[in-house]
């Protein structure tokens, strides 16, 4: 028989020493090395040999599992994320900022679902029973028979919901403020928050459940907590907004029983959070069309198309080094539309201050904002108004060519249904006999878009002499 031997596992990563040693050499955290016996580690016993293992029957893929009928909350941005209601007995992460709105929106949800006179319990770690509750009056919401409790023990919390009807909701606000008595540091460390997770997940999946986690995590996601649950919850919602704005866009970043690339687009009103069920028209509001350096562009936002305004504002530097700023866009991006247009379009820009920004405080990421950057770039410098009815979309290479992007119809179903005609975009592949939502100004090269916003600027009599 092989020699019993104690080795030490980091309970962060999982990383096995021979030696203790207070920091894991593996992922760099401290005081998370534990002994455990030498036979202790996944998967030594059976290698050793020291237990036969128990033979169970293996089922094939075709067995019919009868799906449980969701939980549906009535809120269709939500219910549009989690894939069509919760799945009773799943856990779901509901993370974002503090104050970004994540109680608001989970007390709506509980008292939707207590007037369908489902039982919903809100337990919160971090504001009083008495606090919560005037926030529910203050949401018109103060007659929902939602059940309430301030509580951080994790074994209290169990016990009280093991009592009484099985609840279909349980909302733990938050997480991280959660503790167990099986282990032993404060409340809020990794080990904590993720022994209170595991109880809670074991919790739901007996009694089914559905069991929503908050959890906290700043803009750059690193607070302990949150992140190290993700891996053992069913759906990770994230809920993100831009400071200073209203909007707040729910988004499935991780989902077992559906979809990830949905988006729940919210505005924080003085009466909580409500849908918005056209989330194009919110950031399009307030467009002012008369001016050079916006353009529109008809982005994607997961599967849906989403409107936005790109803003771009270029003008003569004072300074040695000219300014390069970005709201709401990859700045790498614009340092390479920027690049682009120099080498390919022959504009001069390294004495230009260059500002861009997307309108709204949305946050886009996709290449196909390239050319709405482009042409709201080229129209700021020459003074040549975009057209007004026009959208763009197409990714930018940086041999100066416009590639096609995915979901070319949807964007353009979205502009036509906004009242825009025309979409100035590279080849759209075309069904047979189908005829496209707007009219497409092909747009292949970069030059050509300088051109085409060149002519139609000097038609219009605008436009400053030492343009392009
Ligand atoms: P909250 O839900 O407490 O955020 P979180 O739980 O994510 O920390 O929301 C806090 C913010 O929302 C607060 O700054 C005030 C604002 N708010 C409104 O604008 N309108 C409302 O009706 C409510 C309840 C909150
Ligand atoms: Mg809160």
């Amino acid at each position: 028989m092989a020699k019993s031997r104690t080795s030490f596992v980091c309970q962060n990563c999982g990383a096995v020493a021979q030696k203790w040693q207070g920091k894991c050499e593996s992922c760099s955290e401290w005081n998370s090395m534990v002994e455990e016996g030498g036979s202790a580690g996944i998967g030594a016993q059976a290698v050793a040999g020291l237990r036969k293992g128990r033979i169970f029957a293996l089922e094939g893929l075709s067995t019919v599992t009868e799906q449980p009928a969701r939980v549906v909350s009535g809120i269709a941005e939500l219910d549009r994320v989690t894939g069509g209601g919760f799945v009773p007995g799943s856990v779901l992460l509901m993370a974002g900022e503090p104050g970004i709105g994540k109680s608001t929106l989970l007390i709506q949800t509980c008292a939707r679902l207590a007037d369908m006179n489902r039982r919903v319990v809100y337990i919160s770690g971090e504001e009083a029973v008495a606090q919560v509750r005037l926030r529910a009056q203050r949401l018109g919401l103060a007659k929902a028979a939602v059940e309430l409790a301030a509580e951080t023990s994790v074994e209290d919390v169990i016990a009280t919901l093991m009592q009484g009807r099985p609840p279909a909701l349980v909302v733990i606000d938050s997480i991280q403020t959660m503790w167990t008595e099986k282990v032993e540091t404060t409340p809020g460390t990794v080990t904590q928050v993720r022994a209170s997770a595991q109880a809670l997940i074991r919790y739901a999946k007996t009694t089914g459940a559905t069991v929503i986690l908050v959890g906290h995590v700043t803009k750059d996601g690193q607070v302990a907590g949150p992140r190290v649950v993700e891996h053992m919850v069913d759906a990770v919602l994230s809920f993100e907004g831009e400071g200073g704005h209203h909007f707040r866009i729910l988004r499935a970043l991780k989902n077992r029983f559906g979809p990830t690339d949905e988006i729940g687009v919210f505005e924080m009103t003085g009466l909580g959070l409500s849908e918005v069920a056209n989330p194009s028209a919110m950031f399009l509001a307030g467009r002012d069309a008369s001016a050079p350096g916006a353009a529109v562009l008809a982005s994607m936002e997961g599967a849906r198309p989403v409107l936005v305004e790109v803003q771009a504002l270029v003008a003569p530097t004072a300074l040695g080094t000219p300014r390069r700023s970005v709201v709401g866009w990859d700045p790498a991006r614009l340092s390479m539309i920027l690049a682009v247009l120099e080498a390919h379009g022959g504009l001069r820009l390294g004495q230009h201050d260059v500002y861009l920004n997307i309108a709204g405080g949305l946050r886009v990421s996709e290449p196909a904002a390239d050319l709405a950057a482009a042409a709201a770039l080229v129209s700021s410098l020459t003074g040549a108004m975009l057209p007004r009815t026009a959208v763009y979309f197409g990714e930018i290479g940086l041999s100066g060519s416009v590639r096609p992007v995915v979901h070319a119809n949807l964007r353009m179903k979205e502009a036509a249904k906004l009242g825009f005609s025309s979409a100035v975009a590279p080849f759209v592949k075309r069904e047979e006999g189908e005829t496209p939502p707007l009219q497409v100004a092909a747009c292949e090269h970069i030059s050509k878009l300088i051109a085409d916003i060149a002519a139609s600027g000097a038609r219009a009599g605008q436009g400053r002499p030492r343009a392009v």
